[in-house]
């Protein structure tokens, strides 16, 4: 592909990630999920060496292509809603950017409610990064979490917060667009609360690895 082409191809769809594609051509997504700003909040291992890792709810695959980088001997990213069009984007920009990285990354288009260990397998590694808050049903999305993540495995699970500084497990509940406007926001924990709801779905170790920061976001690993 000519740079010309890739420039053509870019700016023909929509991003959510920024993304460097090499060529001084930059995704004009609105986060760079791996750079310094936010990158370190999700407490993705530097090496992922022969670790097989599930993206749920990849979107434009900035973490899947990343854990290809960090050594991943199988990657599959999965998502709905972004894939179908139900967002501002679809599936096109994930597909691009992998043909760009040439990097052996599986796609399946699966909503987080349909994932089973019978449907794709268990993963050594899984992310779960900002999708727990567009569940209606979080416990249930949860439950299906811990289905795909093997005995011994992590889930990295990182979302929006809220009520941080109370201490007895809350969920803000969101019914219209009170959160940022997006109509998709139902839920937002506090960590206690999502560190319980981990725990409730079966995860017997939980840990808030990244505590809220100034976006309002946080981490847990859960095994
Ligand atoms: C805020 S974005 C997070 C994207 C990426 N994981 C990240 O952290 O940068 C939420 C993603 O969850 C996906 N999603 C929302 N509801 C879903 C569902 N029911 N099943 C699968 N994916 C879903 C959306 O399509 C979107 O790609």
């Amino acid at each position: 592909m000519t740079k010309d082409e890739l420039e053509r191809r870019v700016r023909s769809q929509k991003w959510f990630h920024i993304m460097d594609l090499g060529h001084g051509i930059i995704t004009p997504g609105i986060m760079n999920p791996i750079g310094k700003e936010h990158g370190p909040r999700y407490h993705v291992p530097a090496s992922l060496a022969g670790k097989t890792v599930l993206d749920i709810g990849a979107w434009d695959g900035a973490w899947s292509f990343e854990a290809k980088r960090r050594g991943a001997a199988r990657v599959l990213a999965t998502d709905s809603y972004s894939w179908g069009g139900g967002g501002w984007g679809d599936k096109r920009s994930f597909e691009l950017a992998r043909e760009v990285f040439a990097l052996d990354v599986e796609d399946e288009y699966i909503d987080v409610l349909d994932l089973s260990a019978e449907r794709i397998g268990t993963f050594d590694v899984v992310f779960f990064f900002g999708v727990i808050y567009h569940m209606r049903n979080p416990m249930i999305a949860l439950d299906h979490l811990r289905s795909v993540t093997a005995p011994g495995g992590l889930a990295i699970v990182e979302s929006l917060s809220a009520m941080n500084r109370r201490k007895e497990p809350l969920l803000a509940f969101y019914p219209n667009t009170e959160c940022g406007g997006d109509p998709t926001n139902w839920f937002a924990p506090n960590p206690p609360a999502l560190r319980g709801m981990l725990q409730a779905a079966g995860f017997s170790d939980v840990t808030v690895v990244s505590p809220p920061d100034k976006f309002s976001r946080m981490a847990l690993y859960a095994r």
